[in-house]
């Protein structure tokens, strides 16, 4: 497995797969590995010849207060990670290789989709994703590149960005990867304390309870179930973000539609945990 810090470098070496006809697979992160990035790494290599796994905390998707400065960085555990997974190459640029002008003078302005659910509370996060994701994409230049579930809302965005930019890259959306209690990994899981890590697996309990209710009922029944549950988890003490249900498109449900999906962000101590369940109605 090769480490790259340059960009110049790491094209060199693509380019030198292409001229031998290797597909190129891609899977953007920020580091602090766990199962569900490594679960990515492992689909890229299903669709791919070579898989460049890219490690970098991207400034301009975290608001002025959170949590960029504290994010873990983790890079030599990462790499003997993404080693024990088989991934070919690493991309672990700085902030300067990235950004030559701070802040930079492009932006990518996504629409309603990123103003929305995630968007109301963190409004610059997903034009920073945008952007990144776009700067990585002319980067690598993959073939495939592989996103999670988990971060349902930026799928659809990135989805979004490959068609309307005419990127033509094959995106592949991964099943969430959870604990043995349904909490799905995160490397934000680190800041909850132990009572926390008991309370947060609710969050996909609850989500469970809501699709087995609306698989049994008419679709004008819906809002009242997630009005039902929203309840529920607050009365728990829980801090619900948003607690909202639809199409796989992030549009609002139709009676047509097949394909579902339940989204929901909910504050566990000061730890903002992301979740969501598919319903499949067809
Ligand atoms: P990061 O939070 O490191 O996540 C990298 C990828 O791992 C994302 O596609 C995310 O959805 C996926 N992922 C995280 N937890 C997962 C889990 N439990 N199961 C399956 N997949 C999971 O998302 C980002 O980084 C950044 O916004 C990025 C796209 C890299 C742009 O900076």
């Amino acid at each position: 497995m090769k480490i790259f810090h340059h960009i110049n470098d790491l094209q060199t070496a693509l380019n030198k797969h292409r001229q031998d006809g290797k597909t190129i697979g891609f899977v953007p992160t920020m580091g602090n590995l766990h199962d569900g990035h490594l679960s990515l790494v492992n689909i890229a290599k299903a669709h791919a010849d070579i898989v460049v796994v890219s490690i970098f905390v991207n400034p301009t998707q975290f608001g002025v207060d959170e949590d960029f400065d504290s994010y873990p960085r983790t890079l030599d555990a990462d790499c003997e990670k993404l080693q024990s997974v088989q991934a070919d190459m690493v991309f672990a640029p700085s902030i300067d290789e990235m950004y030559p002008t701070y802040p930079p003078h492009v932006q990518v302005l996504s629409g309603e989709i990123s103003k929305m659910l995630c968007g109301k509370t963190r409004p610059m996060h997903f034009d920073g994703v945008g952007l990144v994701v776009g700067k990585l994409f002319n980067i690598v230049r993959p073939d495939v590149a592989v996103f999670g579930k988990k971060d349902y809302q930026q799928l659809a965005i990135i989805r979004r960005l490959n068609d309307e930019l005419n990127f033509g890259i094959k995106i592949i959306g991964g099943e969430i990867v959870r604990n043995k209690d349904g909490l799905a990994l995160s490397s934000r899981n680190g800041y909850l304390n132990d009572d926390e890590l008991t309370t947060a697996p609710i969050i996909q309990k609850t989500l469970q309870k809501i699709k087995a209710d609306m698989i049994k009922s008419d679709i004008n029944q819906y809002p009242t179930i997630v009005q039902k549950y929203h309840d529920e988890l607050t009365n728990m003490g829980l801090n619900v973000d948003y607690l909202e249900l639809y199409n796989d498109k992030l549009e609002p449900v139709k009676d047509t539609d097949k394909k579902l999906v339940v989204l929901t962000a909910v504050y566990v101590g000061k730890a903002r945990l992301l979740d969501n369940i598919e319903i499949d109605l067809s």
